[in-house]
Parts: C-alpha cells; sequence; structure tokens
C-alpha cells in the first residue's frame, strides 16, 4: 500500500480532527480519580466525541466493543471498558481515544495516574512521553522511518524498560491505520525517507519489566506477561519542511524536557 501524502485543505482537516480530540482528553484527563469505572470513561468520551461533530472511530473497528480503549495497570493497551472495573488510589490508567472528523482520522493515547502513585510508576508514564519525543527528534524530512524507531526502543531500552514489540504505530489519515507500519525499536534497514505531508501516529508502548505481551480471552486486551505494568502515549503527527507538528497536542508540550530541540543528524 502507498503511504499517502496530504496537502492543504487535507491537512487542515487533520489538524480539526486531532485537535477536537485534544480537547476530549482534556475532559477525560479530569475524570480519572478513585471509583469511577472504565466504562464511565468511555461513555463520556464517546458523548465528548459526538458533541464535537466527529464519530468514535474505535468503536465497531474488526469488532471492538467501545469508543475508548482503557488499559489499566497491567494492560498494554485495548482493555474493554467495563462497569465492573473500578479504578482505584494507585492504578495507572492508560486512554486510547481516535475520532474521524469529515472524513479524517486522528489517533491518541495516554497515561494517567489514579490518585497517588509510587514513583517506579510515575518514572514509567513519564517514560512513554520522553521516548515518544526522543522519536520525534526524527520526524522530519532527510530521516528515515526508522531513525524514529531506533531512537524511541534504545532510549527506552538503555533505561530498563521492556518496549513492546507486537504492536506499532502506523500512518493515519483517510483510514485509521495506513502504511507505513512504525515499529517503536531499531530495525536492520532505514525505512522509508520522511517527506512533508505524511501524517504518522508514534505510539511507544513501554512496560517495567519484559516486554512480551499476551492477549486476554476476551481476545482484545493486551497485557504484560509478566503482569507488571505499563505505560502508552501516542500522538498523530505531521511532517513538514521543518520541525514537525503534533497535530494532537495543538498548545505544544506541557511537560518538561528537550524532546524538541534533540535535533536530527
Ligand atoms: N489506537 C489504536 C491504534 O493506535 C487502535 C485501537 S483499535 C481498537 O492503533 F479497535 F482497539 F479500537
Ligand atoms: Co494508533
Amino acid at each position: 500500500m502507498p503511504v499517502y501524502l496530504k496537502t492543504g485543505p487535507e491537512i487542515d482537516l487533520m489538524r480539526a480532527s486531532c485537535a477536537k480530540l485534544a480537547q476530549v482528553f482534556d475532559a477525560l484527563e479530569k475524570m480519572i480519580r478513585p471509583g469511577i469505572s472504565t466504562k464511565e470513561i468511555d461513555q463520556e468520551g464517546e458523548r465528548l466525541i459526538r458533541s464535537l461533530g466527529g464519530v468514535p472511530n474505535f468503536l465497531h473497528y474488526e469488532g471492538y466493543p467501545a469508543s475508548i480503549c482503557v488499559s489499566v495497570n497491567e494492560e498494554v493497551v485495548h482493555g474493554i471498558p467495563d462497569r465492573g472495573r473500578i479504578l482505584k488510589e494507585g492504578d495507572i490508567v492508560s486512554l486510547d481515544a481516535g475520532m474521524v472528523y469529515k472524513g479524517w482520522h486522528s489517533d491518541a493515547a495516554r497515561t494517567y495516574a489514579v490518585g497517588k502513585i509510587s514513583e517506579e510508576d510515575e518514572a514509567l508514564i513519564e517514560a512513554a512521553e520522553e521516548s515518544f519525543f526522543e522519536g520525534l527528534a526524527f520526524a522530519r524530512p532527510g530521516c528515515t522511518l526508522y531513525q524514529i524507531s531506533a531512537a524511541i526502543g534504545n532510549w527506552a531500552e538503555a533505561r530498563g524498560y521492556g518496549v513492546i514489540r507486537d504492536l506499532a504505530g502506523h500512518g493515519i489519515g483517510r483510514s485509521l491505520h495506513e502504511d507505513p507500519m512504525i515499529p517503536n525499536f531499531a530495525q536492520e534497514t532505514k525505512g522509508i525517507l520522511l517527506v512533508p505531508g505524511m501524517t504518522l501516529a508514534i505510539e511507544p508502548m513501554l512496560a517495567a519489566g519484559t516486554r512480551e505481551v499476551e492477549w486476554k480471552d476476551d481476545g482484545w486486551t493486551v497485557v504484560t506477561a509478566d503482569g507488571r505494568k505499563a505505560s502508552h502515549y501516542e500522538n498523530t503527527v505531521l511532517i513538514t519542511e521543518s520541525d514537525p507538528e503534533i497535530l494532537t497536542l495543538p498548545g505544544g508540550r506541557k511537560g518538561k524536557g528537550p524532546g524538541r530541540e534533540a535535533a536530527a543528524e
């Protein structure tokens, strides 16, 4: 399959879809507290997406039964919201959400603390975000796709994290999943040259322990094989002539750290 390059008006629609998704995350983040069920987060997420004029693109995707993936602790991704799954103090929870707006898809993920969490879990959450920005430094013309992959994986592995290999990032646009596939670890080849107009969902998934994962009997939920916690951080990104544009973070990066300045060689 080709890698679709987006042009002027298409990019504006991608920006709109992604900016709306960012609004959804801002609202959902405020709901995260002990006592809430993962189903309530999904229901509010779906309501918000629709109220912004979008349609949840995960709902019924290959049979997935919800709008927001809510993954708790050892669940890496694709957790299915459940009325009976109540968040408790000390949990970490990943929300993965997307929408289609006027035909254009957006996709992002964040991992949040539920109440007070351990320093180790805090570091795990931050590491997923940091590794994303390490990769992002290579999201520019003149670099190749797998420079992003290597930067993410090498950074995280050097810090002792398990970098999930069974799942990857992806191109995004008219479809939720387009080429290219974007692994989160070093590859033996360089991968395609990056050019302006590519829109990529870059999404490292890190584990406190092993990188090996298993699927639960529900057919969706991916969990760490050793039961230790995992974190996920994802943004939809536009390759431009110069610095990448993080479409699902329209206000720019909130936290600290270098990220953007780390120039690509
Ligand atoms: N957000 C996921 C991704 O990045 C897609 C979730 S698919 C669903 O590829 F079916 F689980 F919703
Ligand atoms: Co994605």
